[in-house]
């Protein structure tokens, strides 16, 4: 039985359980000027106080240097892919040299889709769940499209068993088996945005290579949430953004990984001046003289005024560490969940992320008895408690290690109960 008390969740956050990064964030306040608990970072992360000045010192650089700020300077802008790469790594589980921060999530999934969807004959099914993000369920139906394939037939949509609310493993792996003669790729939430889930990246995998068939994983709501391996699970490929748990800002630049492996293989790609070795890029020939890394994707050149916050964030995770935030991750939701089944006497909402701590990250998503949108402005304008809800009773709290304290989780659970009560 987890303790209710206010004072409780304040004397969690002592020394020992500080959280991670809170001060190098700037926390937005109510109206009374006191800081909101922000329970929205698996949608927007917040900033971190030293993004201002580092963007700054990109304009700077580009005020005084203008085009030599390529490559002088103290940050030369042809080195952000890399630094950005080199601290992408650790987050995701790869080698720098398969991953390219490049374009926006959506984007990235269709510039991968172009090399990891390669229907031949009867192989030319994509499999995804049936409540994947839209922009997700739309890239993969364009692309049946494109080809020349049916939408409507060539998508296989994975649902839950009647009356549950996420996917299982041996569900999954048994559609894979019964068509794997026609699965052509699959695109994954390796986090699902709706229910919270995390899938088991690893077996899906495998079995997905066991059948012949391409691995993509969309890590929009799983990169600095939990660890990944990308890597070791012979992942194929994967696209991410970087404004949610990364804390990169709005919009900020997103992530592609594709495995080494196919660094070198004739995949077909779209291709532009920045898939072009450096050495050659400039002798602007006809034929393109491709790198063999992930940077091969990259088509354009990089964006640095939103390298640079993508930077200073993915900075603070090499720096904490995804282990460690993980740890604190697992110890604030787990608090979260104890608090609401506690205050939940009455059965009045149902937690629809699943329980077991190796399928869910920081999320949990609360089917609540009413309309979730008015209830949560309800919960921000009365108690500086910030949520997100999603269509048709769903309301999604997420405390972001790097920031939120154990009263934020505590403050955030009353609100929800105290609302609902009329
Ligand atoms: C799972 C998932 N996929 C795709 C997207 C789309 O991202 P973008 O607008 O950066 O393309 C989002 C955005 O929240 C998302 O959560």
């Amino acid at each position: 039985m987890v303790n209710t008390t206010e004072s409780y969740a304040i004397h969690r956050d002592t020394d020992l359980d500080r959280p991670l990064r809170r001060d190098d964030f700037l926390i937005p306040a109510d109206s009374a000027g006191k800081p909101i608990a922000y329970m929205a970072g698996n949608s927007l992360g917040l900033q971190p106080r030293s993004t201002e000045a580092d963007i700054k010192d990109e304009l700077d650089s580009w005020s005084h240097l203008a085009v030599r700020g390529h490559s002088h300077g103290e940050h030369p802008w042809m080195e952000f892919p890399s630094l950005l790469a080199n601290s992408s790594a650790a987050v995701v589980g790869a080698m720098p040299h398969e991953i390219v921060m490049m374009n926006s999530l959506t984007i990235n999934i269709h510039m991968l889709l172009a090399s990891f969807y390669q229907p031949i004959d009867r192989r030319r099914k994509i499999v995804i769940e049936d409540y994947a993000f839209g922009s997700d369920s739309y890239a993969v139906r364009s692309h049946v499209a494109f080809r020349g394939g049916n939408p409507d037939k060539d998508v296989i949509r994975l649902k839950p068993r009647d009356g549950e609310n996420y996917l299982r493993t041996e569900d999954i792996i048994a559609v894979l088996r019964e068509h794997s003669s026609e699965i052509a790729t699959v695109l994954l939430g390796a986090v699902n945005y709706y229910s919270g889930e995390f899938m088991d990246v690893a077996a899906i995998t495998e079995v997905t290579h066991e059948i012949g068939a391409y691995a993509g994983w969309d890590l929009a709501h799983a990169a600095g949430n939990i660890p990944l391996h990308l890597h070791d699970w012979k992942v194929d490929f994967a696209a991410w953004c970087s404004y949610k748990y990364l804390n990169a800002g709005p919009g900020s630049v997103a992530g592609a990984y594709i495995h080494e492996s196919h660094h070198k293989a004739s995949l077909p790609r779209l291709e532009g001046w920045w898939t072009n070795k450096p050495e050659t890029r400039f002798l602007m020939g006809p034929i393109c003289d491709p790198l063999e890394t992930a940077d091969a994707w990259a088509v354009s050149n990089p964006p640095v005024l939103i390298m640079a916050p993508a930077l200073t964030a993915l900075r603070m995770f090499d720096q904490v560490g995804m282990h460690t935030l993980r740890a604190r991750s697992l110890q604030l939701t787990s608090y979260m969940r104890d608090l609401i089944t506690e205050l939940d006497t009455d059965n009045r909402v149902s937690i629809i992320t699943p329980a077991d701590s190796n399928h869910h990250g920081a999320q949990l998503s609360i089917r609540v008895p009413r309309d979730p949108f008015p209830l949560i402005e309800r919960m921000y304008s009365n108690h500086g408690v910030l949520g997100d809800a999603r269509n048709p009773n769903i309301i999604r709290l997420a405390p972001a290690p790097m920031y939120n304290t154990f009263h934020d989780v505590w403050r955030a659970v009353s609100a929800l109960f105290i609302e609902l009560k009329d």
